[in-house]
């Protein structure tokens, strides 16, 4: 195992999540009686698990976040279109094991399906069918904990809500006074635009797919993985009211992403054609990566 990267596959970490955050229709117990799926505490994690929440908490600093920003916000990598770049995502799975793990392509398709037969708009499906793009940053040589995990603010406290806050006291942030207060660097109200959170796939692609989408369907791309502002309530203080109206449809979007994940498999030769007119909808044939 490569100390640097301790998950077997990027999954283990949105299998984690199920464990803190269970479909609500869950059954709190199992038929033995014991606790099945409201499950908070750190004592059943997976180590694998908890030194990647270790590893992330420790180098996701404002300064690692800033260089990162510089590093690939630019968009000067590669120029693909929608359906070329969940190709190269699918390469993910060859390096893990593709008898266990779902391809990367079919999660993207069984999210987008699953929001399209709960009758919601076509924005919002392609929304579905991209929002895990941005895990491409893997192929580039990035760590797991600089791809997935729940995001959070940094440059001001880290909340408490944070799962394994403990691990932020090796933060060299922690150190700094001026990002240790309520508002750090920033001001109240400031909006969640303003706030720099750690780097991962949902700000990547953000960049990448901005100018194509309505905002709520940005809010969900650029947020999904922030369990802090989404579903902990934390950070009040730097948001907006239309933050407040834009994070509901990033909680609508979460039982999407979280709660349709099976092991049946999708045909996606037979749902491409109508995926590739969709992407053409709203996409140009290639967009800067
Ligand atoms: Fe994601
Ligand atoms: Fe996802």
């Amino acid at each position: 195992m490569d100390d640097h990267q301790p998950l077997t596959s990027l999954d283990e970490w949105e299998e984690d999540l199920l464990r803190r955050y269970p479909p609500p229709t869950a059954p709190a117990t199992a038929a033995d009686g014991s606790a099945r799926y409201r499950d908070y505490s750190a004592a059943t994690v997976r180590p694998t698990v908890r030194r990647f929440y270790e590893l992330n908490h420790r180098h996701q600093t404002l300064d690692f976040v800033r260089a990162k920003r510089a590093e690939y916000l630019g968009l000067g990598r590669m120029r693909m279109g929608i359906w070329e770049a969940m190709e190269y995502l699918n390469q993910l799975v060859d390096e893990s094991d593709p008898d266990l793990e779902l391809p990367q392509i079919e999660h993207l398709l069984q999210t987008a399906e699953a929001i399209r037969h709960a009758g919601r708009p076509d924005w919002y499906v392609l929304t579905g069918l991209i929002h895990d793009l941005g895990k491409i940053l893997c192929l580039w040589g990035e760590p797991q904990w600089a791809v997935v995990g729940d995001t959070f603010p940094v440059g001001c406290r880290f909340s408490e809500t944070i799962v394994f806050h403990e691990f932020f006291a090796a933060n060299p942030d922690a150190e700094r006074a001026e990002y240790q207060t309520d508002l750090g660097i920033y001001a109240a109200g400031c909006g969640l635009d303003q706030v720099l959170l750690s780097w991962g796939h949902d700000e990547y692609l953000y960049h990448v797919v901005r100018r194509h989408l309505p905002p709520p369907a940005l809010a969900m791309i650029r947020y999904h993985s922030c369990y802090p502002v989404h579903r902990e309530g934390a950070y009040d203080r730097l948001l907006t009211a239309a933050d407040r109206g834009l994070l509901a449809w990033v909680r609508d979007f979460n039982q999407f992403d979280l709660y349709t994940k099976r092991d049946e498999r999708m045909d996606v030769a037979a749902l491409r054609p109508s995926y590739e007119a969709l992407i053409a909808r709203y996409f140009p044939p290639t967009l800067a990566w």
